[in-house]
């Protein structure tokens, strides 16, 4: 009897195991089915030439551009002016939206500047890395230590096609591919296996971490090919001791790096770019092995053709094939569960930017009264730290559902770190016979940016006379050198949060 049932619950096992590994295997077959090459395009960094190929990855990869709203952030939240004083994100900050508008948005940006030729304006080489498969090719033509140098307006005319193809695909094999030196670099100084080592799931993520993550620019002397020392500014991921908002604040301080000077308090601040990939690595999602593009880019059935869907874009808008894959509540139940959480992030960045925008005017006023910089040590240090945090916490926008425990922990020690410098000011103004000093109200992007010192008409009109000069002899090279996909930019340049909108 005994052994009866055994042996009909290993049968079981074993069929169940059998059906398990075919199901893996006919999985494994679907996927190198669906990632046959078709054919490679000559030009690959143009993004129309992968359309005969792969009509459908291209189409749905083309529908990126139908997020096109701006929204203007510091119009939105007056308290980022003062915030960023001193720093050229106090000037124009926007929502991200399609990828198709990557580079558009870069040079429209009123932080890049009017350049006037290839080497002026306020940016490096840099700001390009995240905007386009001709970043890859550039690398790969000058080297990294090469394309790292010089002024931003220096590749004007060669990067000239947004977010595409190549960017996460190896142009030779179609095979996902990263083709930007840092992310490998950062994984090997974290300690994690690199994107070749990764699992496939692990890959779906790893090609978004190329440019949704945090980094510096670290300033590497080199000799150039003519002979000469130059210095590279080269995107550097800030990894070796781990990717938490703590564990990159110490590599920060430990190699006393600021991105600025703050223009009213003089703290040397940390600017978060948007560690999108380091965050939501420590949510549910991303621990139970879901990864990006599973939710961000889901399997779509067309007849019997099934193929992922290369408009990358907010989740919530493909519920049934982003989230009902897996969840059994309705899609309303599970709006309203995100909606809430939204709710908890806004209420205590609210607070937290109340409290950093106001230490920094009081620190202004204290250094006015004549504080001394070894009195305000310890609260430029909170003051540095806690912003450090919100900014963590909140610049990659998805964060407070892809790690909403995680945000909200950063946000609560970022509010806790500015309360404690306004503690420690209160005693500096009173000492200097100014407590009751109140910080002058800063509740619209006009007075914000006032108190910020943002001549806004003068970035403006500087950037209207490069869009009519520099920016048109950038569009004729890049036309004559065949590298401009005109069919993907002849519609994108209608608005910007100054004009158009
Ligand atoms: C932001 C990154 C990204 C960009 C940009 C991108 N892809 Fe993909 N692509 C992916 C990911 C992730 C997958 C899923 C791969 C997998 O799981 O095997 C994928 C899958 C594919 C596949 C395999 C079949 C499928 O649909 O799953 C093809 C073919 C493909 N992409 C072509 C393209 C083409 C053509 C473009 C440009 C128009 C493009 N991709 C742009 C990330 C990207
Ligand atoms: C080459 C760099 C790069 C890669 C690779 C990349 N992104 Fe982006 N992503 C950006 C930039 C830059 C923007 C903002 C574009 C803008 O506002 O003009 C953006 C915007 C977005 C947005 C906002 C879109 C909208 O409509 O509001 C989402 C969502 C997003 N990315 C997710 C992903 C995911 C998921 C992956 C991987 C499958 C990925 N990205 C890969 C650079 C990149
Ligand atoms: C479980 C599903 C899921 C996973 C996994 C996921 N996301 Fe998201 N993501 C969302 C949802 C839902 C939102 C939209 C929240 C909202 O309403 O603003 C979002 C928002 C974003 C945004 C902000 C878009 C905007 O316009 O504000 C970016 C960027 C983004 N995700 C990138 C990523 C990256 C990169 C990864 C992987 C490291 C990732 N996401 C993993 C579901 C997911
Ligand atoms: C591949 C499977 C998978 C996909 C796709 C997925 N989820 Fe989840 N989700 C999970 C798992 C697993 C958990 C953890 C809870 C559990 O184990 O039941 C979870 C938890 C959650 C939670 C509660 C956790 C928290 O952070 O409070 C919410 C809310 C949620 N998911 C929303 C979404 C939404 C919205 C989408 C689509 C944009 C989505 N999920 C897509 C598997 C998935």
């Amino acid at each position: 009897m005994k052994y009866k049932l055994l042996l009909t619950s290993s049968l079981v096992a074993i069929v169940a195991m059998g059906l398990l590994v075919g199901n893996i295997n006919a999985r494994e077959e679907e996927r190198v089915e669906l990632n046959k090459v078709d054919g490679i395009p000559e030009n690959p960094t143009v993004n129309s030439e992968w359309a005969r190929y792969y009509p459908r990855q291209y189409s749905s990869w083309k529908k990126t551009k139908e997020s096109d709203n701006i929204e203007d952030l510091v119009e939105k939240k007056p308290q980022l002016a003062v915030i960023w004083a001193g720093y050229r994100f106090a000037i124009d900050y926007n929502a991200p939206r399609g990828h198709y508008y990557a580079v558009q948005d870069n040079i429209n940006s009123l932080r890049t500047g009017g350049p006037v030729d290839d080497k002026t304006g306020p940016m490096p080489t840099a700001c390009w890395t995240c905007k386009s498969p001709d970043v890859v090719r550039l690398i790969e033509e000058d080297g990294e230590l090469e394309f790292f140098t010089g002024k931003w307006a220096r590749y004007g005319s060669e990067v000239v096609n947004a977010i595409g193809c190549m960017d996460c695909h190896d142009p030779k094999t179609a095979e996902l591919a990263v083709g930007r030196p840092h992310l490998n670099k950062g994984l090997k100084a974290a300690g994690l296996p690199t994107f070749e080592e990764s699992t496939h799931q692990e890959k779906r993520s790893l090609v978004c971490a190329q440019c949704h993550s945090e980094y510096y620019f670290k300033k590497t002397p080199y000799v150039n090919k003519e002979g000469k020392e130059a210095t590279a500014a080269v995107v550097t991921f800030p990894w070796s001791n781990g990717l938490s908002a703590e564990d990159m604040e110490k590599y920060y301080d430990s190699i006393e790096f600021s991105d600025w000077t703050h223009k009213l308090s003089k703290t040397p601040m940390l600017k978060a770019q948007h560690p999108g990939y380091e965050i939501s690595s420590t949510g549910i999602h991303a621990q139970k092995g879901v990864s990006c593009a599973d939710c961000h880019m889901p399997y779509t059935q067309e007849g019997s053709v099934k193929y992922s869907d290369h408009q990358v874009r907010n989740p919530l808008e493909t519920m049934d094939r982003s989230c009902m894959t897996c969840h059994r509540e309705s899609e309303e139940k599970l709006k309203s569960i995100v909606a809430r959480k939204f709710e908890r992030k806004e209420f205590l960045m609210e607070i937290a930017m109340d409290n950093l925008a106001k230490a920094h005017l009081e620190t202004a006023r204290a250094i006015e009264l004549g504080a001394t910089d070894e009195e305000l040590k310890e609260i430029r240090t909170l003051i540095r730290h806690g912003q450090w945090r919100w900014d963590y916490s909140i610049a990659s926008h998805g964060s407070f559902f892809h790690a909403p425990e995680e945000t909200l922990r950063l946000l609560a020690s970022a509010n806790e770190k500015a309360q404690q410098a306004r503690i420690k000011l209160v005693k500096v103004l009173a000492k200097y016979g100014n407590a009751q000093y109140i910080a002058p109200d800063f509740d619209t992007k006009q007075k914000a940016q006032a108190l910020a010192g943002v001549n806004m008409q003068a970035e403006i009109d500087a950037k209207m006379k490069f869009k009519k000069s520099l920016e048109q002899e950038w569009h004729k090279v890049a036309k004559s050198k065949q590298l401009l996909d005109e069919e993907n930019r002849k519609d994108v340049d209608t608005k910007s949060s100054y004009f158009g909108n």
